[in-house]
C-alpha cells in the first residue's frame, strides 16, 4: 500500500552486483515522496521480484525486458498482491510463459479474488524455504511489519541483502539514489511515518516480540536492506533497525483529515 499522489516513471539501477533495482516513486503529499521498487536477479536464472505499478505498466516492461530478455525469465517472485507489488504480473506472465509465479498460499488466494492465475504456474513457498526453479541461493524470509498476510521477503546469500518488502519503507524529501544523501533526522521521521500509517498494528505489538522479529533481520547479518518503499541503505542499515524497534513506542500514525485533505487535494492531483 501507499498514499495518493501523481505516479513516476519506471528507471533501473544496480543495487549491488547483479542485483538490479527497477524504481519509481510517488508523490506523497504533506511527506515528500515514496520510492516504489521491484527488483531482479540476473544471473543464470533470472527471478523477477514484484512488478511494479500498473499505471508505468510499458515503462516497466520497458526498463525489465531491457535488462532480462522475457524468454530467460525464470521466475517471479511475488511478495503480496498489493496493487503497487502486483501491479504488472500478468503482463509479465503473459510475455514470459515460461516463468514460475512464486509467491505465498495466501497471497495466491487474495490474486484468486480478482483474476484467473495459471495455477499450474504456480509455486507456493513459506519462510525458511529456498525459491524454486533457481540455481540462485534465494531463502525465503517473513520481514517483521507487513501490511498483506501473505508477504514474503527474500533473503538473497550470494550479495547478502534482504529484501523486507513494505518493512523499512522510508517517506523521502526529495528523490535520492542513496539514502547516505538524506539527514539522519529525516530518514527516522520519514520510516516512522510510513511504517506506523502503512503498519497501524505496530502500536498493539508487544515490545519484547517486536523487538525478536526485528532481531531476526538483524541477524542475518544483511549487506543491505532493499525495501520496496527505500532506496539504497549502504551503511545505513543499523539506523534502520533501530528505527524500527523504536515504533510500538510511539502514538499511532493519524492519517489527515477533512481539513487537511482539502489542504493536500492540489499537491494530491485533485
Ligand atoms: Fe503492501
Ligand atoms: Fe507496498
Amino acid at each position: 500500500m501507499r498514499a495518493a499522489g501523481a505516479a513516476a516513471v519506471t528507471s533501473s539501477y544496480r543495487a549491488v552486483d547483479d542485483l538490479w533495482a527497477l524504481a519509481s516513486s510517488q508523490a506523497a503529499p504533506g511527506h515528500g515522496v515514496l520510492p516504489v521498487n521491484a527488483h531482479l536477479f540476473r544471473g543464470a536464472s533470472p527471478v523477477l521480484v514484484d512488478t511494479g505499478l500498473p499505471a508505468e505498466r510499458d515503462d516497466f516492461l520497458e526498463a525489465l525486458w531491457s535488462l532480462v530478455p522475457p524468454a530467460r525469465l525464470a521466475a517471479v517472485f511475488l511478495t503480496h498482491e498489493d496493487a503497487d507489488h502486483a501491479g504488472n504480473l500478468f503482463a509479465v506472465l503473459e510475455a514470459a510463459p515460461q516463468a514460475r509465479l512464486v509467491t505465498n498460499y495466501v497471497t495466491l488466494a487474495k490474486l484468486q479474488e480478482t483474476a484467473s492465475v495459471p495455477l499450474d504456474r504456480v509455486q507456493v513457498v513459506n519462510p525458511g524455504q529456498p525459491v524454486p526453479g533457481t540455481d540462485r541461493r534465494l531463502t525465503v524470509v517473513r520481514p517483521p511489519v507487513y501490511d498483506a498476510p501473505g508477504t514474503v521477503g527474500l533473503h538473497d546469500r550470494a550479495t547478502g541483502a534482504v529484501l523486507t518488502v513494505d518493512a523499512f519503507g522510508t517517506y523521502l524529501p526529495e528523490p535520492v539514489e542513496d539514502l547516505r544523501d538524506v539527514a539522519e533526522a529525516d530518514v527516522l521521521r520519514g520510516l516512522a511515518d510510513f511504517n506506523r500509517m502503512n503498519h497501524p498494528w505496530i502500536a498493539l505489538a508487544d515490545q519484547l516480540r517486536f523487538d525478536a522479529a526485528v532481531a531476526a533481520v538483524a541477524d542475518l547479518r544483511p549487506t543491505l536492506l532493499l525495501s520496496s518503499h527505500g532506496v539504497v541503505a549502504g551503511g545505513r542499515t543499523d539506523l534502520l533497525l533501530e528505527g524500527l524497534r523504536a515504533l510500538p513506542a510511539m502514538d499511532p500514525y493519524l492519517p489527515p483529515d477533512q481539513p487537511a485533505f482539502e489542504h493536500l487535494k492540489t499537491e494530491m492531483g485533485g
